[in-house]
């Protein structure tokens, strides 16, 4: 078997980042053998890009706003992505859905991290809604992504419990904290070519 590229990843962020700090950190570290070659906001202050450039990672925002289409935009993101020699793409808390183009210039390299045991509660807010729904047990999922909201084949999950006295911050808390140790695990995978490109 040959040993597998080396890993070369371009995250998509809207928000927060603590994934991308996971990530980060767990490079850092040297518990993940891989180098994030560029973050991409779609939303110009995001939080993510400035965990960025305190790791020495390139920052770029290209707000979604300024694109005529869905397609004009994720144009823009392949051409970024291409120019930093990126091969695996990951969504670390990306609040836009991709096109087919997007998709087919990074054919079953596009992962993303839902704070959801799917396909139980895809989409937005999805531990508010398992919170609400009165599960007793919920989690997170990192899955490839397809053409669809959260619905992608899944590689990984990992369970939360829902317990007494839990509001919706200690619950998301909980699965913030279990998001993070599951996309480290599965980059790790991709790493060491246990997971490979999904192939529709
Ligand atoms: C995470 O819960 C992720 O599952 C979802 O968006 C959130 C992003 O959090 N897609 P962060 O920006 O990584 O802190």
């Amino acid at each position: 078997m040959t040993a597998p590229s080396p890993l070369n990843l371009g995250v998509l962020v809207s928000g927060v980042g603590s994934n991308l700090q996971a990530i980060l950190d767990a490079i850092g570290a040297g518990r993940l053998s891989a180098r994030v070659k560029v973050v991409i906001a779609n939303r110009p202050g995001a939080q993510a890009l400035e965990r960025a450039r305190a790791a020495g990672v390139s920052a770029l925002t290209i707000p979604h706003k300024d694109f005529p289409s869905r397609e004009a935009f994720d144009r823009a993101l392949v051409g970024a992505l291409r120019e930093a020699e990126v091969n695996w793409i990951v969504l670390a808390g990306f609040m836009r859905v991709l096109t087919p183009e997007f998709l087919s210039a990074f054919p079953g390299r596009v992962i993303n991290i839902h704070p959801s045991l799917l396909p139980a509660f895809p989409g937005v807010d999805a531990a508010k809604q398992a919170f609400e729904y009165g599960v007793k047990l919920t989690g997170c999922s990192v899955h490839f992504v397809d053409h669809g909201v959260d619905s992608g084949k899944i590689i990984a999950q990992r369970a939360v419990p829902i317990e007494v006295g839990d509001d919706l911050s200690s619950l998301g808390a909980r699965i913030h904290s279990a998001e993070h140790g599951l996309l480290v695990d599965v980059l790790r995978e991709i790493a060491a070519g246990r997971v490979v490109p999904f192939e529709a």
